[in-house]
């Protein structure tokens, strides 16, 4: 089936023009595609497992980004927030390098950081056959799981044999229609060589976050360490940087529009394929009930921040998430409406329905109606408990205590890094505000009992807020932090405790089950109706959709239209940033040494960052952008919002990657670090 399926996919084309997030080790399916757009490389240039690829350049880093290799000694370089944790964790008062920036300025003085990792792929391959060998119709869905299970252990313990620090895992792709081997080396001994002072690196901050025009310098500079025998080792200080089978060479040609580009990394999540039924539930209930929640959050965050430096610095990073969804799904939102992406899939289905009659796929989308009609009640239900109950701080506190001290750790630790980055009031005002919205608005079925009886009993959610605020322990950090495994009694009969407890018991009991079981049917449904689409629309070219495995995305860099009368040029410059500095605005207010560097002339033409049309999603952060020469020429770093649809409909004349121009991070490095040492390491291409 696998093996038919991609024959046919060899020569066609995706729905648009420059959609899609294709597997490196099927791009030969691609290639003339990208050679007519302009590449010059071939596909095993791409990726090989004969010969050095540009994939052995190319990391998983840490949880949830990429990260590129630019030099024979295991430099690399990501974006700024997604070193920002690490950055964050050596700094002090002191030595604030969040603020101020950090620059090694020789190997010693770099930063190991505890936890991090790097994750290279060695191998992908189709292992369809052998992931369902044993596999009859006549099973159950169960029975068919417990097979794949067993293969799949099997093919996993086999492809790790012998290696050290390689992990494989098998990921179902278009819903477990193919199944694909993915066998990695993870390194985990990665320092930390530079970052520029926040001011530029996350320069325009929350206001420009999703934003065209951007200025952001989002880099940030690790280096991969290995044992003497270049293998993964613990971090030690007898280890060696790492020598790659292969790393990136710099262009400073620069970009203009209509020039090929590619981003290779790791998008995490995409669902381009489902029906209008989930469309609707996403952009009509789940994004907007969510951006109504965290506006209030923000709000109140917002309030008190503005009020006190300090209270400032404790939620800036708590904000910048909560924020970078919320914006977000904005976006989308409006994407998905501008598409009319709803009556476009319900378009799609009444031609599919009308194909499918009395086939094997007849009733599909009906069946998948009625499985979200089920769901969609509880989900709902799940995501208001995730964004109003748990947005409580202390009452995340409360339970991760309590685990802790059923577990027999510690909780000296938790209690002062929870209360370094805790300020009350927010708490207390985003409980007033989070209970009342999840009293309003959930059902009284859906809510717990203890839930209505605790506001029973008290009057209010003002009440009840005032009582619990002044009878828990756990707004007392020196109480939390001497607690001990005998004091679990007392700490599972505090208010905040209960409180948590009959929610987590709730959701355990009343709504994960639901949600569980109607999920493996959805998944289920969708297995067939992947396949489906794939018979009814066998002229196009279907890309398996995100999951946090090496893709290549592909296109070129455009600017675009945001609305009526308006034009975006695709390249944005230092004389941008200068024009927004703004020393009394904190996410405007650049280093005074940018400042006199500019007044010195000549830089006005500096590039800083630029657009490109190739499809990309969250994952994709610090993913190399590559041109028709297969040279470094940017770090992708986000995407614009008029464009964050893309996740679930790609419209080509709005979606555009944003990237930080590789010849800005030289110009940082340069004349902002004055480590300019490390170019002696890079390999340029002219
Ligand atoms: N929007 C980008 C992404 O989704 C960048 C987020 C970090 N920046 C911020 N201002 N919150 O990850
Ligand atoms: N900013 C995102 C990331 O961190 C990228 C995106 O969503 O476009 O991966």
């Amino acid at each position: 089936m696998a093996l038919l399926l991609l024959a046919v996919v060899a020569v066609l084309q995706p729905l648009s023009a420059d959609e899609g997030m294709w597997l490196p080790a099927l791009i030969s399916q691609r290639i003339t595609d990208m050679q007519a757009k302009g590449f010059k490389l071939t596909a095993d240039d791409i990726y090989s497992v004969n010969q050095a690829s540009l994939k052995d350049a190319v990391v998983l880093f840490g949880g949830g980004c990429t990260g590129e290799i630019v030099s024979d000694e295991g430099l690399l370089l990501t974006n700024h927030h997604c070193g920002y944790g690490y950055i964050q964790r050596h700094s002090s008062v002191e030595h604030d390098y969040l603020k101020d920036g950090f620059w090694a300025m020789n190997r010693d003085e770099e930063l190991p950081n505890p936890g991090l990792s790097v994750r290279f792929l060695e191998r992908m391959e189709d292992v369809t056959d052998a992931v369902l060998k044993g596999y009859v119709k006549s099973m159950t869905e169960l029975q068919r799981d417990s097979v794949i299970r067993v293969n799949s252990a099997g093919l996993i313990s086999k492809a790790v044999e012998g290696g050290k620090g390689l992990r494989a895992t098998v990921e179902a792709l278009y819903y477990g229609n193919q199944y694909f081997l993915f066998v990695y080396k993870i390194y985990r001994d990665v320092r930390l060589v530079g970052a520029p002072p926040s001011s530029i690196g996350k320069f325009g901050g929350d206001t420009d976050n999703w934003m065209w025009p951007r200025h952001t310098g989002d880099f940030s500079i690790f280096r991969v360490y290995a044992g003497k025998d270049n293998e993964p080792a613990d971090y030690s200080e007898d280890n060696v940087p790492f020598r790659p089978k292969r790393s990136f060479k710099i262009s400073r040609a620069g970009v203009k529009t209509g020039d090929f580009t590619f981003v290779y990394g790791c998008p995490g999540s995409t669902k381009e394929y489902v029906t209008s039924d989930e469309v609707r539930y996403v952009s009509e209930i789940s994004d907007p009930q969510k951006i109504d929640l965290r506006t209030k959050r923000l709000d109140i965050q917002k309030k008190y921040m503005s009020r006190d430096q300090a209270v400032r610095i404790q939620y800036s990073s708590k904000n910048a998430s909560v924020s970078n969804a919320w914006k977000k799904w904005q976006g989308e939102v409006k994407g998905i409406k501008k598409m009319h992406t709803v009556a476009a899939k319900e378009d799609f289905e009444a031609r599919f329905k009308q194909w499918a009659k009395g086939g094997e796929y007849d009733g599909l989308v009906e069946k998948l109606g009625g499985l979200y009609e089920r769901r969609d009640p509880f989900y709902h239900a799940y995501e208001y408990y995730s964004e109003t109950i748990r947005a409580v701080e202390l009452l995340q506190l409360a339970s991760s205590v309590e685990r802790s001290l059923i577990e027999k750790r510690p909780v000296k630790g938790l209690a002062e890094s929870f209360f370094k980055d805790y300020y009350q009031p927010i708490d207390e005002e985003t409980f007033l505000a989070m209970f009342d919205a999840f009293d309003k608005n959930m059902d009284q079925g859906f809510k717990p009992a203890y839930f209505r009886d605790e506001l029973a009993r008290h009057g209010s959610v003002q009440a009840w807020k005032d009582y619990l605020f002044a009878n828990s322990i756990f707004t007392d950090k020196d109480k939390v932090a001497s607690l001990t495994p005998e004091d679990l009694d007392k700490v599972a009969a505090d208010p905040a405790c209960e409180l948590s407890d009959a929610f987590t018991a709730w959701y355990a009991e009343l709504i994960s089950p639901v949600i569980t079981e109607v999920n493996s049917e959805i998944r289920l449904a969708y297995r067939d109706y992947m396949r489906a689409q794939m018979a009814f629309e066998p002229e196009k070219a279907f890309y398996p959709d995100a999951n946090l495995t090496l893709r290549v995305a592909y296109g070129q860099v455009a600017g675009y239209c945001p609305a009526d009368g308006m034009e975006y040029a695709p390249v944005s410059t230092l004389k941008g940033i200068i024009e927004k500095d703004n020393p009394d605005i904190f996410d405007y207010d650049i280093p005074q040494t940018l400042r006199d560097l500019y007044a010195q002339g000549g830089y006005e033409d500096q590039p800083v960052c630029f657009l490109a049309t190739n499809h990309t999603s969250g994952g994709n952060s610090g993913s190399p952008v590559i041109n028709a020469d297969g040279n470094l020429i940017g770090i992708n770093f986000d995407r614009v919002w008029e464009g964050t649809m893309s996740d679930i409909v790609y419209d080509p004349e709005v979606c555009r990657n944003i990237s930080l121009d590789i010849r800005y991070l030289l110009f940082v490095v340069d004349k902002i670090g004055h480590a300019s040492y490390l170019f002696d390491e890079m390999n340029f291409a002219d």
